[in-house]
C-alpha cells in the first residue's frame, strides 16, 4: 500500500488547474503543494514528502526558506515592497549588491537585478552585444538558458522548447562534452578535447570568424540537460578561445551556483573565471530574483539601454539579502555540509549503479547530483518510461524528485537537509528503482 494518499481534493484542484492554465511542464505525479518546512514539503492532503528537488533548485537552505528569510520579507512587506528601483533608488538593493559582490572574484563590480534566470540571461546577452559590438553568440547543445526569445535562442536541450518559436538570434551551437556518452570518438582520456577542436576547426573557421562572436554562454554543469559535468580542461580551453578571439565568457550559474556545488560560483570548480555571471533560482530564497554580474573592466551601459519594472523589488531583495547574510554567517558549515552530504549521497548513487542494471551512471559535483537510467548498461539506451516510473513510485512513498535530460533523475535536496532525512530519501529512491 502506498504511503501517500491522494483523494478527490487533489484531483479536483488538478482538474480546475487544467481548465484555467496553459500547460507548462507539469510532472508525472499529482503533487499539489500546501506548505514546506526544512527537509519536508506537504501537499493539500496533509501528506509529508522528503524533498529531493529543492523545488527546482530554489530552496537550497530548506523548504520554505529559513526563519530569517521569512521574517525579513514580512518586515519589508509592512514598509514598502515595490520601489521602482530601476527609476528611483533604495538602499536595500545597494546593500544586497555590496554583499553579493563580496562572493565574487576581485574585479567584479556591477550588476543588474531582474526576476528570473531567463531574464538574467537576456540581460547578459544584451550586455555582451553592447560591450563587444558583435552579434553572434556561441552556446551548447543540451544547454538550458531559459525560455524567452533571447535565452531560448541559446537553449538547445529539447526540440519542443524551440519548435515553432524561431527564428532566433544568431547563435551557433557546439557539442558539450557528455562523458557518459562521449560523442567524439577520437577523445581518448578526457571527453572534451575533440569538442574544443570542433569549435576551432569548424565553427570558428567555417561558420563565422571568432571576431564576430560576442560571447560564449556555458553552464558549468548542464542542469536541465541532464546534470552533465564537463572536464576542467574543457572549461579552461573555452576561456582560452574566448581570450584569443576577444569574446566574453558567460557562466550561467542559475542552477549550479549559490553553494549548490559547495562553492558560491560553480565555475570555481573548474579554476576558470568568467566575464559575466548569471544567477537566479536560490538567490531570492523563494521569491523571484535574477542577477547578472559583470566584470568592472567591461564598464557601464548607457542610461535607458536596459531596465525593467520589478528588478530590485524590495520584498524579493529582502529575501535575497537575508539569504546572503545566512551564507556569510554559515559559509564554512555550508561548504562542509555540501562536501560531506554530497559524498554520502554519491556513495549510495554509485552503489545503485553497481546493483541495478537500470542505473547507468551517477554524477555531479557537491550536492548537484543525478542518476541516469538506461534500458541496459551495454546499449545505454535511455530508459525514459522507467525513469518516470521511478519518479511516481518514489512520490507514492513520500519522496519528491525531478527529472533532467532524457532519462536522468536529479538528487538535489536542500543543502541543510539532515543526514537522517537524506538516508530515508535514498532508501525510498532505492525502493522505487527496485520496484521498477
Ligand atoms: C541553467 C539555467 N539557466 C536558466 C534557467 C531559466 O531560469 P528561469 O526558469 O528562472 O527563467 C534555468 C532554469 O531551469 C536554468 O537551469
Amino acid at each position: 500500500m502506498a504511503r501517500v494518499k491522494i483523494t478527490k481534493k487533489t484531483n479536483n484542484i488538478i482538474a480546475r488547474d487544467k481548465k484555467v492554465f496553459l500547460t507548462t511542464t507539469r510532472g508525472p505525479y499529482p503533487f499539489v503543494a500546501a506548505s514546506g518546512d526544512g527537509d519536508f514539503a506537504y501537499d493539500v492532503e496533509g501528506n509529508r514528502f522528503i524533498d529531493f528537488s529543492s523545488f527546482i533548485s530554489v530552496y537550497n537552505f530548506g523548504v520554505g526558506g529559513s526563519n530569517e528569510i521569512r521574517s525579513a520579507v514580512k518586515a519589508q512587506a509592512d514598509k514598502l515592497m515595490h520601489a521602482a528601483f530601476t527609476d528611483y533608488r533604495a538602499e536595500l538593493p545597494v546593500l544586497f549588491a555590496e554583499k553579493m559582490l563580496k562572493f565574487f572574484p576581485s574585479g567584479f563590480g556591477k550588476m543588474f537585478l531582474s526576476n528570473s534566470g531567463t531574464e538574467a540571461n537576456e540581460a547578459a546577452l544584451k550586455f555582451a552585444r553592447l560591450f563587444t559590438k558583435r552579434q553572434y553568440t556561441l552556446a551548447f547543445y543540451n544547454s538550458f538558458h531559459g525560455r524567452t526569445m533571447g535565452s531560448l535562442g541559446l537553449t538547445s536541450s529539447m526540440a519542443v522548447h524551440r519548435e515553432h518559436f524561431g527564428p532566433f538570434n544568431n547563435v551557433l551551437h557546439a557539442p558539450y562534452p557528455y562523458p557518459y556518452r562521449c560523442m567524439m570518438v577520437h577523445d581518448t582520456e578526457e571527453c572534451g578535447m575533440e569538442h574544443i577542436n570542433f569549435i576551432e576547426r569548424n565553427i570558428l573557421s567555417k561558420s563565422t570568424s571568432g571576431r564576430e562572436i560576442a560571447a560564449i554562454f556555458v553552464e558549468p554543469i548542464q542542469g536541465e540537460g541532464g546534470y552533465i559535468v564537463p572536464s576542467k580542461m574543457f572549461m579552461r580551453e573555452l576561456r582560452r578561445i574566448a581570450d584569443e578571439n576577444g569574446m566574453l565568457l558567460v557562466s550561467d550559474e542559475v542552477q549550479a551556483g549559490y553553494m549548490r556545488t559547495g562553492k558560491f560560483l560553480a565555475m570555481d570548480n573548474f579554476g576558470v573565471k568568467a566575464d559575466i555571471y548569471t544567477m537566479a533560482k536560490a538567490v531570492g530564497g523563494g521569491l523571484p530574483m535574477g542577477v547578472t554580474v559583470t566584470k568592472s573592466s567591461l564598464g557601464d551601459i548607457p542610461a535607458g539601454s536596459h531596465a525593467n519594472t520589478f528588478g530590485g523589488n524590495l520584498a524579493s531583495v529582502a529575501a535575497g539579502y537575508a539569504s546572503l547574510k545566512y551564507i556569510e554567517k554559515n559559509q564554512a558549515s555550508l561548504e562542509r555540509q555540501v562536501r560531506d552530504k554530497g559524498k554520502l549521497i554519491m556513495k549510495r548513487l554509485k552503489e545503485f549503479v553497481d546493483d541495478y542494471e537500470v542505473v547507468g551512471d551517477a554524477r555531479g559535483i557537491g550536492m548537484m547530483l543525478a542518476i541516469e537510467l538506461v534500458k541496459n548498461k551495454k546499449s545505454k539506451e535511455p530508459a525514459v518510461k522507467e525513469r518516470d516510473e521511478v519518479l511516481v513510485n518514489a512520490f507514492n512513498e513520500g519522496l519528491l524528485l525531478l527529472p533532467a535530460g532524457k532519462s536522468s533523475i536529479r538528487v538535489i535536496p536542500p543543502i541543510t537537509m539532515s543526514v537522517s532525512s537524506i538516508g530515508k530519501g535514498l532508501d525510498v529512491l532505492e525502493g522505487a528503482i527496485r520496484k521498477t
